[in-house]
């Protein structure tokens, strides 16, 4: 690690601090994330491997942050592992944060033309994702980093998921949030797919056109019921299977609300995918590489992708 400088922390997650860092042979700016692994007494486990391997892989990709090494390190003669990735200037939520301050009253926090884009892009990297087999599992305003000159916009954060389990506290005992996480999730589906990432694409997509989340809940009950008043509480008949699921219960009943109103920035087409990107039964949910192909996207210049 006598390699980097480090700079200010950026970042505080689910597993441990993100430091700004410069690289000290070639003076590139990096973002350097100790992951806080449970090793064995032998070293790293080779799950962990195997995913740093599936990770750099994966950020081959532009629409994903590039992963420029990894450092193994002994620390009081515990296994250490530093991910080095390229350093972005900011997430999607502390951008979404300036922008929608920096707007008027009434306005949404970025125009039009610039939410098709950064949703065109966050499709293509989850579509990259999705190619390959992975789901991320936890797409999110902060998971999403944010090149400002470039206008580029990157998946961050994956992987990690699937060979550490995820927790329901961060280290720093904040709550995880639960504002883009799909119904089957929370309703206890065991055998969940790719869908859970493009519900979370549609939280997100709702979001960058509004200055609040869509579904604020704060418990996972709270969380349901939400998602049910805005979409109509689902039965057998809506969606097959879901009285099934481990945590399903009885709940209010209420009719599918007008989506758009909840949206009122975002034009027909835009909420025509959006409503794709929210069906309640994953079977229905659009698929990232088809969503791509959506006449939402139709007036987007893609020469610049
Ligand atoms: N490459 C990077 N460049 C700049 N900031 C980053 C970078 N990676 C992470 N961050 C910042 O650190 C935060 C936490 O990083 P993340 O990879 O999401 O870890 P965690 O698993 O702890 O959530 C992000 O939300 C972001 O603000
Ligand atoms: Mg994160």
């Amino acid at each position: 690690m006598e390699n980097y400088e480090k700079l200010e922390k950026v970042g505080e997650g689910t597993y441990g601090k993100v430091y700004k860092a410069r690289d000290k042979k070639t003076g590139r700016l990096v973002a350097l994330k100790k992951t806080r692994l449970d090793m064995e007494e032998e070293g790293v486990p080779s799950t962990a491997l195997r995913e740093v391997s599936l990770l750099q892989m994966l950020s081959q990709s532009i629409y994903v942050v590039r992963l420029l090494c990894v450092e193994h390190v002994e620390k009081k003669g515990k296994p250490m592992l530093y991910l080095v990735f390229e350093y972005m200037d900011t997430d999607l939520k502390k951008y979404i944060d300036v922008h929608a301050r920096a707007q008027g009253q009434g306005k949404p926090p970025l125009a039009p033309k610039h939410v098709q884009n950064f949703m065109y892009q966050l499709c293509k990297g989850v579509a990259h994702l999705h190619s390959h087999g992975v789901m991320h599992r936890d797409l999110k305003p902060q998971n999403l980093l944010v090149d400002k000159e470039k206008g580029l916009l990157k998946i961050a954060d994956l992987g990690l998921g699937r060979a550490f389990t995820v927790p329901l506290k961060s280290y720093t005992h904040e709550i995880v949030t639960l504002w883009y996480r799909a119904p089957e999730v929370l309703l206890g589906a065991t055998h969940y797919s790719t869908p859970v990432d493009i519900w979370s694409v549609g939280c997100i997509f709702a979001e960058l056109t509004r200055k609040q989340p869509l579904f604020p809940g704060d418990s996972e009950l709270q969380e349901l019921l939400h998602i049910f008043r805005l979409l109509g509480t689902p039965n057998e008949e809506t969606w097959p299977g879901v009285s099934k699921l481990r945590d399903w219960h009885e709940y209010p009943q209420w009719q599918t609300a007008d989506l758009s109103k909840s949206v009122p920035h975002l034009d027909a087409k835009g909420v025509d995918l959006l409503s794709k990107m929210l069906q309640l039964d994953p079977c229905k949910r659009i698929s990232a590489k088809a969503a791509l192909q959506h006449p939402y996207f139709d007036d987007l210049d893609k020469s610049q992708f």
